[in-house]
């Protein structure tokens, strides 16, 4: 008997399990956590960009009332380095020496009775600074430069030779603003020490990589460390890293014996756990008059800062995007005296696509060709890099569906052909490959005499329905009523998961919780197998199947038995099954597998106000099987939101001197409700022959090609190209 999954593509919209915990306000976050003893930390933040310390004097913030300590790098011992994680080495720890390479960079961390006192005492810090002039912009000549950073460039075919000999050539350089995220909570670290065991509570899409950076950095053993995170209020990548403030409180703990909480001021949000870098691509595309693409050769250039990596690999996914015997991609990253960047979703792909989705669009009008043609002339039937098959791609469906619904057939292809009253009306369409992967996870599973199962693993929930989808595949799987099935995800001391990030969570843990329920049916079945009462005994396990607390021969339903009469006959409160995924070999996927999308895309465009208005979307996934079509839904919705922002809105502003000049939610724009249109999303496809659940990577994806396709709209609306994100007002006017 395995672990058997029904015959859907969209499975039912049920409402988050912890909802009801989070509207009633009884969710713990990290930020919630109160421990008897605990201190407050606030951080003192380098307001130069580059430089030395030459001078600190804590004596007036030590002077504070109910301050207990202030932390620099001249009174804290050295730490160990932390192993590098397999996404880029952790950030740089910032008490290593009196340099300062960025502005924001934490110099010191102050610890008092509240929260309020440390703010205080931290602005008596008295640190002078001895300046150099930051290296700043990412065409500045003195700024060192890394070609190929991590290995990502590809090549196939002849890419020079074909622009050479290419009938139309297109060439054209695109720019995107840097972007922070900005999750709705704030990131918090809560470190307490016993002895040398180490519990902390923090923000984190990655509850492992805490652990074992933070044994390896303090000197114990990763057993001894336990990291929290039942409920995270956001992160869009930001949870990725161990940020150094997380290491400076776990330090401050552990200095004074104490339970430390240190929550990030949203002004530190900017400059303390990552943000979109700056880049510029060049996209030269190769096309025969009649639409073929022969030749593209895409460059992305990313900031990143001076001793740190971030691994984002902005033209790689073109590589995998269309059919074109000559692709050359190649990235470089450019070293800033800059916070350092980090993922903030879809990264790498989404800046990817905006150059090339934007420059397809361009050449489709050169060609004098449908954009959607353009893309259909050029499909990759198969995975073009390796020319193996697709472990299944249905995006010929989403461009067919998508275009229907929005009506892409009816409109006027003509550039300012369509007017509403004052407004220019334009329509825009992208295409989407998305490269997901599948990390090895684990889980366990038992079922409890008293009717419930529960469900284990290290997993997060960012906010995006881990616990609901866990609930419902695990209840599907062992034949129980959701409301029985128990989720404990969020702590380290569970089975080992991998990140929530790079869309690869839910298919990693659902292809944990899969082998799981078959290790726990077999179980049963071991257990019954020599019990002369059991009319199960010596049932081989394909032989049975769960419903309804039971299980039974999958022939003859009447034959079978409760786990619970199993678990009483037995005289066992509980029965307990572990169980892996460990989808690829020796690192290698077993097939290429991508998720895709279409988008559609209708503006509106004042041209003496420079009002830009995005009044529908229609996105069309193909993300293979859809545990809940509900929290899918909402997954692809709130992505398209940041597209939306991306597009037109977010900017992280550096000032000349290197410092954040909007780091607050009055100044660094996101959509609002106003901004956003009727978004429509459709999913199909179907289930994926890779996965054993049948699913495919769905977190990211929804960003992915909203901001091309509104500037393609655009461009139909106005005759104008706008190759630089945001497209703001001045852009249009
Ligand atoms: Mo996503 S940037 O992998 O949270």
């Amino acid at each position: 008997m395995t672990a058997v999954v029904g015959n859907y593509l969209l499975g039912d919209p049920v409402d988050r399990v912890e909802g009801p915990l989070k509207v009633t306000g009884t969710a713990p976050y990290p930020s919630d956590v109160a421990l008897p003893g605990l201190v407050h930390a606030a951080l003192v933040q380098s307001p130069i960009g580059a430089g030395t310390i030459s001078r600190i004097d804590t004596g007036p913030a030590e002077a504070a009332p109910g301050v207990v300590a202030v932390l620099t790098y001249q009174n804290t011992p050295e730490l160990a380095a932390p192993p590098p994680s397999p996404f880029g080495s952790p950030p740089r720890y910032p008490f290593t020496d009196n340099r300062i390479l960025h502005y924001g960079q934490h110099v010191a961390i102050v610890v008092a009775g509240t929260p309020e006192q440390a703010a205080t005492a931290a602005r008596l810090v008295e640190v002078d600074y001895a300046e150099t002039p930051p290296v700043l912009g990412i065409d500045n000549p003195r700024a060192p430069v890394l070609e190929n950073p991590y290995g990502t460039d590809t090549e196939r075919g002849d890419a020079a030779a074909g622009l050479a000999a290419a009938e139309v050539v297109l060439d054209a350089t695109f720019a995107i603003a840097p972007e922070t995220n900005n999750p709705l909570g704030l990131f918090t670290t809560v470190a307490c020490w016993e002895a040398d065991r180490l519990v902390v509570h923090e923000t984190t899409q990655w509850p492992m990589l805490v652990r074992s950076t933070l044994a390896a950095v303090f000197g114990v053993p990763e057993g001894n460390v336990r990291v929290l995170v039942p409920h995270i209020g956001g992160g869009f990548g930001a949870g990725l890293r161990v940020p150094p403030h997380t290491v400076l409180t776990v330090l401050a703990a552990r200095t004074l014996d104490r339970p430390v909480k240190l929550v990030l001021t949203r002004p530190q949000m900017f400059t303390s756990i990552g943000h979109r870098p700056e880049t510029v691509q060049r996209v030269r595309l190769g096309a025969t008059r009649d639409g073929r693409l022969v030749a593209i050769d895409h460059e992305g250039t990313s900031t990143i800062g001076i001793e740190e990596t971030n691994l984002e690999p902005l033209s790689r996914g073109t590589a995998l995007a269309y059919a074109c015997p000559n692709v050359a991609t190649r990235d470089r990253q450019v070293r800033l005296n800059i916070p350092n960047p980090g993922w903030m979703r879809a990264p790498g792909t989404v800046q990817g696509h905006f150059a090339l989705e934007s420059a397809l669009d361009e050449l489709a009008y050169e060609l004098g060709i449908d954009p959607l043609e353009l893309r259909l002339r050029n499909y990759a039937e198969v995975h073009p890099q390796s020319g193996l098959p697709w472990s299944s791609k249905a995006l010929r469906d989403c461009y067919r569906v998508g275009a229907e619904r929005f009506g892409w057939a009816g409109r006027n292809p003509g550039i300012r052909s369509t007017r509403d009253g004052n407004w220019l009306v334009g329509y825009g369409m992208a295409g989407v490959t998305f490269e997901w992967y599948q990390s090895p996870c684990r889980a366990s599973i038992s079922i409890r005499r008293d009717g419930t199962a529960q469900v284990r693993s290290a997993a997060t929930d960012l906010g995006t329905g881990t616990y609901t989808i866990a609930t419902q595949l695990a209840a599907e799987l062992l034949g129980l009523d959701r409301g029985r099935v128990r989720v404990a995800i969020g702590d380290s001391d569970l089975p080992p998961a991998p990140q929530s990030g790079g869309s690869g969570l839910a298919v990693a843990l659902s292809a944990a919780i899969h082998a799981t329920a078959g290790n726990l049916l077999r179980a049963f079945l071991t257990l019954v197998a020599g019990d002369d009462r059991s009319p199960l005994r010596g049932r081989e396990p394909d032989e049975v199947r769960a419903t309804d607390g039971r299980l039974h021969l999958v022939h003859d339903p009447s034959v079978g038995e409760t786990y619970l009469d199993i678990l009483a006959r037995h005289g066992r409160d509980e029965l307990t099954a572990d169980g892996e995924a460990t989808p690829q070999v020796d690192g290698v996927p077993m097939a290429p597998s991508g998720s895709f999308a279409a988008r559609f895309v209708e503006v509106r465009v004042d041209e003496e106000l420079g009002l830009l208005r995005v009044r529908r979307i229609v996105t069309v996934v193909d993300a293979g099987r859809v545990l809940n079509r509900k929290t899918a839904r909402s997954q692809i919705i709130g992505a398209t939101v940041m597209g939306l922002g991306m597009a037109m809105l977010e900017r992280t502003v550096f000032d000349p001197a290197g410092r954040v000049a909007n780091a607050t939610f009055g100044e660094y724009l996101i959509p609002v409700h106003a901004d956003v249109p009727e978004l429509d999303v459709v999913f199909l496809g179907a289930p994926d022959g890779l996965h054993p659940v049948g699913m495919k990577g769905l977190g990211e994806i929804g960003i992915v090609g909203v901001a091309p396709a509104i500037a393609n709209a655009v461009f139909h609306a106005t005759g104008r190209r706008i190759r630089s994100l945001p497209i703001t007002i001045e852009r249009l006017l």
